[in-house]
This record gives structure tokens, C-alpha cells and sequence, in this order.
């Protein structure tokens, strides 16, 4: 295992659309399990492979909700195939802009299809946080961040905040 640098905001990768994996192989599996360590180092509960630089259909997520209850998934070339109309309000970050936050709009429940990292078909519904946390790591793999899905006021107040906080690093 090793971990990987997280790029942020302002990288070309985040806003590209991610390619397809068709290759099942060892260096998907080493991708996967970096991507586990680099999101644990960091504390976030979701991770998409353009976080990491790779501009492939990758994510990780654990919410680790429960102590000794694992609930850590992998999924490849993931595609949501439903949407619930009923819509949850809730606050959103992103490892690929530490310091932000802000209440994002998501249908609370959604449907899902995809391969696990050995190719193998996996289909299931999610709601409320796994729900959530699935819509924003696709989301990076359309190079959508949360900040596109607020309004345009409070998405000019976090590059506002983003700019304050980078001219804080720089210094
Ligand atoms: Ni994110």
C-alpha cells in the first residue's frame, strides 16, 4: 500500500471526464488499495480516482459509521440508474478542497451499477450518506465538484473563501 497525492482544486484532472476501465489487472488492484489508504490518511469517507491524478472510473467509499462494521466499497465504471424524487439537504466537503463546506441538494436515495475491481457485476440501492457520498465521487467522475451544485451566490463565496485560504498556505 502506499499513499497518493490528493490534487485540489484548481488541477486540470478534476474536470475531465474520467475513462472507462476495460483492464482488470494488478494495477487496478494496487490503484484501489491506494486509494483506500490515501482516503483513510485523509480522514474523508469517499475518494475518486481524478483525486488521485488518475483519470479513470474509479471510487472508494467508507463511511465507517459503525466501529468493526465494514462497510468499505469499490466500485469501477459506476453508473447511477435511478434518482428518488424525495431530495436531502445536507453539508458536503471534499478532500480536493480541504477547508470548504457547504449544504448540498441530492436526491436522498439512488440505484446503482458497476463492477467490483475484479470485473465482477455488482447492482444495489443506497440512501441518505452512502447515497450522498456515491453522487459526489461520481460526480468527480464527470468533473463535477460540489461547488457546481450549490447556487451561484454561495459557489462565488467558496472560491472566495478558496482564495483566502491558499493565500494563507502560501504564506
Ligand atoms: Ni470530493
Amino acid at each position: 500500500m502506499a499513499r497518493r497525492e490528493i490534487v485540489l482544486l484548481g488541477d486540470p484532472v478534476l474536470r475531465r471526464e474520467a475513462e472507462e476501465v476495460d483492464r482488470f489487472d494488478d494495477d487496478l488492484k494496487k490503484l484501489v488499495r491506494d486509494m483506500f489508504d490515501t482516503m483513510y490518511h485523509a480522514e474523508g469517507i469517499g475518494l475518486a480516482g481524478p483525486q488521485v491524478g488518475v483519470s479513470k472510473r474509479v471510487l472508494v467509499v467508507d463511511l465507517r459509521r459503525d466501529e468493526g462494521v465494514d462497510e468499505r466499497m469499490a466500485l469501477i465504471n459506476p453508473r447511477i440508474t435511478w434518482f428518488s424524487d424525495e431530495i436531502d439537504k445536507q453539508p458536503e466537503g471534499c478532500l480536493s478542497m480541504p477547508g470548504l463546506e457547504e449544504v448540498v441538494q441530492r436526491p436522498r436515495a439512488i440505484e446503482v451499477d458497476a463492477v467490483d475491481p475484479d470485473g465482477r457485476p455488482v447492482a444495489f440501492e443506497a440512501d441518505e450518506l452512502l447515497a450522498r457520498a456515491l453522487q459526489h465521487e461520481i460526480d468527480h467522475l464527470d468533473g463535477v465538484l460540489f461547488s457546481d451544485r450549490v447556487s451561484p451566490l454561495k459557489r462565488k463565496m467558496l472560491m472566495k473563501k478558496w482564495k483566502k485560504l491558499q493565500a494563507e498556505e502560501d504564506n
